[in-house]
């Protein structure tokens, strides 16, 4: 990849493409009821979810990586198999961005690259846990305003079923398995799709309310075989849920302010698809409608890095947000860390729908406070 030396002023990462893919397996919340001491109603009103897609046996995180790269490359008018218009390759950074790699080493990335056909972009993972999203965007945008990169595939992908022990109720009805990707290219600060005002933020103090103990060196080099607990995801989900709530509205804020937006400017609030309760408190907090809160945890659940740019597809493909309207994204999760960016909606052909729609239903008992 070729290093340009520097000059003024940085190219700004503009989105070109987004798209999302889930794997074809739905389950419902009375699927999971079956097996675990949970039903219906408690998780529709204690999270707002109600129903997940889970990957098959055998298929990982890199397989939906795939999928939603290649959306994302078709959706940005880039022929994935071979070379775009102007004849060069499509992108030259690829960033993975997950918390379930398909393998302790090497990272995800070079090999979505690969069965993309990207020749030899550069590949690497983030990892920020559900936060990984945003902190994946603004490592894009530096690459791109370094002139590291000219164009970057972004992908949030994640398969939680691989990870959370199917028997954890706590755990087991929140997660879903799916990708979401971006394409971004180099461009200006004041045209649409530019993507800026990051606020980014971590507190390691807390790594242990939301951690798998076991996989690691600090397991690793301790003596004995790790215990079921310790090889699964685990999370303390009420002490999680107050640092949700506080971080994201606090991130929110400060990105606001570093615009300076007010809430009002803000179209659509796209956070990290944690709990519906949580969205909606950090909207309160902010004063912002909750009608302006881009919510699909209740047909997708939480899908950790994915969870943004899947909830950004969805909305995109029902034509929801309209080219010139302005986003608020804010995410949260393990370390913990935090962060939050604002772009504002470029002009893009819809993407495919990631998933179909949710029956039409009374949202009455839906509909926590
Ligand atoms: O993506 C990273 C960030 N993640 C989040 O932000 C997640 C944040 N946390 C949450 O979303 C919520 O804390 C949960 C959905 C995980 C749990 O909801 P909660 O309202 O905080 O429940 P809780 O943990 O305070 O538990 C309340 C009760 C407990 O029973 P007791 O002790 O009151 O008798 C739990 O044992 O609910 C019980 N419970 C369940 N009951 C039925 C926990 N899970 C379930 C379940 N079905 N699945």
């Amino acid at each position: 990849m070729p290093v340009h030396t520097f000059s003024t002023p940085a190219p700004a990462a503009v989105l070109c493409g987004v798209a999302g893919w889930v794997p074809p397996r739905v389950v419902t919340n009375d699927e999971l009821a079956e097996r675990l001491d949970t039903d219906d109603t408690w998780i529709r009103t204690r999270t707002g979810i109600r129903r997940r897609h889970v990957a098959e046996p055998g298929q990982a995180t890199s397989d939906l990586a795939v999928e939603a790269g290649r959306l994302a490359l078709r959706n940005a008018g880039f022929d994935p198999a071979g070379t775009d218009s102007v004849g060069t390759d499509p992108v030259d950074a690829v960033i993975v961005t997950t918390t379930t790699p398909d393998r302790p080493c090497p990272a995800t990335a070079p090999a979505v690259a690969a069965r993309l056909g990207l020749g030899r972009a550069a590949a690497f993972d983030v990892g920020a846990v559900c936060t990984g999203f945003v902190y994946g965007l603004a490592t894009a945008a530096g690459l791109i305003a370094s002139r590291v990169a000219t164009r970057v595939l972004l992908i949030g992908a994640d398969t939680y079923s691989t990870i959370v022990d199917p028997l954890d109720r706590a755990n087991a009805i929140i997660f879903g398995d799916g990708a979401g990707a971006v394409v971004l290219r180099a461009g200006h600060a004041d045209e649409p799709g530019a993507v800026g005002h990051f606020d980014l933020g971590s507190d390691g103090t807390h790594e242990d309310l939301i951690m798998i103990a076991a996989g690691g060196s600090r397991r690793r080099s301790a003596a004995g075989e790790p215990t079921r607990a310790e090889r699964h995801f685990a999370m303390r989900g009420n002490e999680v849920y107050r640092h949700a709530v506080t971080r994201m509205a606090e991130s929110a804020r400060a990105t606001l302010a570093g615009a300076g937006w007010k809430a009002d400017d803000v179209d659509h609030f796209v956070p990290h698809q944690a709990n519906l309760r949580i969205l909606h408190s950090v909207a309160d907090d902010l004063g912002l409608p909750r009608e302006r809160c881009v919510a699909n945890v209740d047909a997708v659940g939480n899908t950790g890095a994915a969870s943004i740019p899947l909830a950004l597809a969805d909305t995109a493909a029902r034509s929801a947000i309209r080219p010139g309207d302005r986003l608020l994204l804010t995410a949260f999760g393990g370390g913990l860390t935090w962060g939050s960016c604002l772009l504002t909606w470029p002009e893009l052909p819809p993407p495919a729908a990631p998933h179909d729609p949710l029956v039409p239903h009374d949202t009455r008992e839906d509909t926590p406070s």
